[in-house]
């Protein structure tokens, strides 16, 4: 069954709208048509967190909220989810949300502009979390800025919340359910004026779109994409959403690898590859915001190719390979052959990524570091990893990339052969330094210079081997 209108839960309620505008975001569906004007705009790309709503999505018969960035979502993604705005939290006598009255009674606003994002974002916490620590609480709230009242009063409010308070959520849970139940799953095809906009249900579907519209924009996550509309203000007007597709969100755990489906979120996979690879898991907490990570995917990072995406030198040091499909072909791409020019790949019209393999290295040692003026909700000046393997103090195996460095996410090919089969000694580290310098000649630009980027490179790779000398981290957080 095909359709070409989207429903969503709102206010106890399914709102259905026909024909969207496949571009229109979620927040200015919440401010210009719900005119619901709690939720804010403040920076429309994903940075401030001042939009933040919270999606509610049937799981097994549970319902799963996740705080998302509704300046960078488009409308369309509401199929089939509930819809939470900071008004929702407000019930109907006037009673607040334990979030509101502790963020009230702890004095966590001040201009109150930045408020309802965090209001939505600890309500998030507070549906989803077993404990309030203080790391959970930061974490909530790491994509949300404020600069008037500060953290501190928000976190107090945040730490006096107690859990296992049924809410009003809680209360009418079950009526929600069989509300989300009636909406019933639905290939959607849009043509609205001169914008088309498909969301099929299965890759059978995908696959039959694709044929027709070879010119199409595939969709995965999208946090990137939709910068297009916020910020450079020109219209997408081909869409093919892949995250309706359920065959695609999967995580495979097999002996020498991982394989993880297009449209996985990042929140799920972190959960997978911190067994594996602890400084993974580390780095995505830096990439980007629990709202960035609960819809963007590594298919979505690896297609975007920026230099300074952050998935993509630890792909690159742990040798992925992406798994491209069209209507009638499949193909593999180790991810080192993949990125061509700066923000292009291998990737032709008419391709979408299906999953992304990546090896398990046993006996290896990996590494990965971020560079950035903020810890929290900031862009790399310089991204590196290292992925190796010593024995009787040799190097046997090494794989070095760096992000913001060329015009690529790339592979330090010099650097790695100097190392290899050398002594993991400091003069054998001291003399691969110098040869970082054959493999990347970086650029001046906001985020730091190309002498800066140069250092920091070098050292990176002398504090990954002062780690592992020490057998300790050496880190400022996590
Ligand atoms: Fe800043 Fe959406 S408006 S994150
Ligand atoms: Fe003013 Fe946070 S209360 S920005």
């Amino acid at each position: 069954m095909v359709s070409n209108s989207i429903r969503f839960i709102f206010e106890n309620k399914i709102k259905e709208i026909k024909n969207p505008d496949p571009n229109e975001t979620i927040l200015n569906h919440i401010r210009l048509e719900l005119k619901k004007t709690g939720t804010k705009e403040g920076c429309a790309e994903g940075g401030c967190g001042a939009c933040t709503v919270v999606v509610g999505e049937l799981k097994k018969n549970k319902i799963i909220y996740k705080a998302i960035n509704s300046c960078i979502a488009f409308t369309t993604s509401l199929e089939g989810k509930h819809l939470l705005v900071v008004e929702d939290l407000t019930q109907k006598n006037g009673s607040l949300h334990p979030v509101q009255s502790a963020m009230i009674n702890f004095h966590g606003s001040q201009c109150g502009f930045c408020t309802p994002g965090f209001i939505m974002s600890l309500f998030s916490m507070y549906k989803n979390k077993t404990s309030y620590d203080k790391k959970t609480i930061e974490e909530s709230i790491s994509g949300n800025l404020c600069r008037c009242t500060g953290y501190r009063p928000i976190i107090d409010a945040a730490k006096s919340l107690k859990k296992n308070k049924p809410d009003q959520f809680k209360k009418n849970e079950k009526k929600t359910i069989s509300l989300l139940k009636k909406i019933r799953p639905k290939n959607i095809s849009i043509n609205n004026k001169f914008k088309k906009y498909f969301a099929p249900k299965t890759i059978i579907e995908l696959k039959k779109i694709i044929k027709k519209n070879q010119n199409a924009e595939f969709l995965s996550g999208g946090t990137d994409m939709s910068l297009i509309v916020t910020k450079q203000k020109k219209d997408i007007k081909n869409i093919i959403y892949l995250n309706s597709i359920d065959e695609l969100n999967y995580i495979k755990e097999k002996v020498n690898y991982i394989e993880v489906g297009a449209t996985t979120p990042l929140s799920k996979f972190e959960l997978i590859i911190k067994k594996y690879y602890p400084d993974f898991d580390r780095i995505l907490k830096r990439y980007g915001s629990v709202q960035i990570r609960n819809v963007a995917t590594l298919a979505g990072n690896i297609a975007t190719a920026s230099p300074i995406g952050d998935s993509l030198p630890l792909l690159l040091s742990l040798d992925a390979s992406i798994s491209i499909e069209s209507f009638n072909k499949k193909m593999i791409i180790p991810i080192k052959d993949f990125f061509i020019g700066y923000r292009k790949t291998k990737l032709r019209k008419g391709y979408f990524i299906s999953s992304i393999k990546i090896p398990i290295f046993k006996k290896n040692i990996f590494k990965a570091y971020k560079i950035s003026k903020r810890i929290d909700d900031d862009i790399s000046s310089v991204c590196a990893s290292f992925n190796l393997e010593i024995v009787n103090k040799k190097i046997k195996d090494i794989k070095i990339a760096y992000g913001g460095m060329a015009a690529i996410p790339k592979r330090a090919f010099y650097c790695e052969k100097m190392l290899l089969n050398s002594s993991f000694s400091e003069d054998t580290i001291l003399k691969a330094q110098k040869s970082l310098e054959k493999d990347f000649q970086p650029i001046d630009d906001m985020r730091a210079s190309k002498d800066y980027r140069v250092e920091i490179a070098k050292n990176l790779l002398t504090k990954c081997f002062v780690e592992i000398k020490k057998n300790k981290l050496i880190r400022l957080s996590y």
